[in-house]
């Protein structure tokens, strides 16, 4: 079931997913060679509580950390721990927060310190192709147009993207309906994009091969050949008109700002 939202909770996940971009600017701005992923996931918690929310993902189907912190073959939800973030690796970051009993999701992958072509291009092409979605995410298309806008984009610059994994709806939980891939599944229908729904848009982008497996700690995702991996995700408003980015941080609530 697709849940459209009120303009009252419509504010609420402004403010929510203003939180999640803060907190993943936060986060990025801390990566630095020789931090354990352990120290950016208790540096995420104390961000996500300095803006009075809790990380969504902390007990989510037991997930064992604040944020999700994949390093460069890993594709999503790694897991914090004692390595250190090497100059080089490209470090995904996923901020899911709940606030006021709503959610905001947004992640992004950085380069530690500059990194090599490949890499660069894997984040750039990532960082794009979120964009291509994000542009088909209009009321009256399908859910499949923005599929396959990722898809067509990450292809045509030789990359693939993940199948094991999607988008989402967003709301009062994590995953709502309707499940946002970012590819084309022949014959399937989607649902037609509506004024109201609060969408999930986050192509997970493989510089080889979209085969992924899942470690024996039963979160990590890497990927088959050991090639990396990028992700970049917001939350985005289906409006009348163009659609809305609410993972962004000038909608950070005054009463939050410069604390
Ligand atoms: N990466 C997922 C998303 O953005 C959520 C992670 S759930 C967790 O939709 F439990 F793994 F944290
Ligand atoms: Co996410
Ligand atoms: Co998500």
């Amino acid at each position: 079931m697709i849940v459209l939202k009120t303009e009252r909770e419509l504010d609420i996940m402004r403010a929510a997913g203003a939180i999640a971009a803060v907190v993943l600017n936060d986060v990025g701005a801390f990566i630095r060679p020789g931090v354990t992923t352990k120290e950016v996931d208790d540096f995420a918690a104390s961000r996500i509580r300095h803006y009075g929310a809790t990380s969504a993902f902390l007990g989510y189907r037991k997930y064992p950390c604040n944020i999700c912190i994949s390093v460069n073959d890993e594709v999503v939800h790694g897991l914090a721990g004692p390595r250190r973030i090497q100059f080089g690796d490209i470090i995904s970051l996923d901020v899911g927060v709940r606030y006021q009993g709503y959610i905001g999701d947004t992640a992004k992958t950085v380069a530690v310190g500059g990194c090599n072509l490949l890499a660069q291009k894997l984040i750039d092409v990532t960082t794009q192709a979120l964009y291509e979605g994000i542009s088909r995410a209009l009321a009256g298309n399908r859910v499949v147009d923005i599929s396959r806008a990722v898809q067509t984009y990450v292809e045509s610059n030789g990359f693939s993207v993940v199948r094991e994994f999607v988008g989402h709806g967003v709301g009062r939980t994590v995953h709502e309906d309707p499940q946002v891939p970012n590819f084309v599944e022949p014959g399937k229908n989607s649902a037609k994009l509506k004024p109201g729904m609060t969408i999930a848009i986050e192509p997970m982008v493989n510089a080889g091969s979209a085969v992924v497996k899942v470690l024996s700690d039963k979160w990590t995702v890497v990927t088959q050949d050991g090639l990396p991996s990028a992700h970049m995700e917001h939350t985005v408003l289906i409006t009348e008109s163009e659609p809305e980015i609410l993972t962004c941080p000038e909608n950070l609530p005054s009463s939050l700002r410069a604390r």
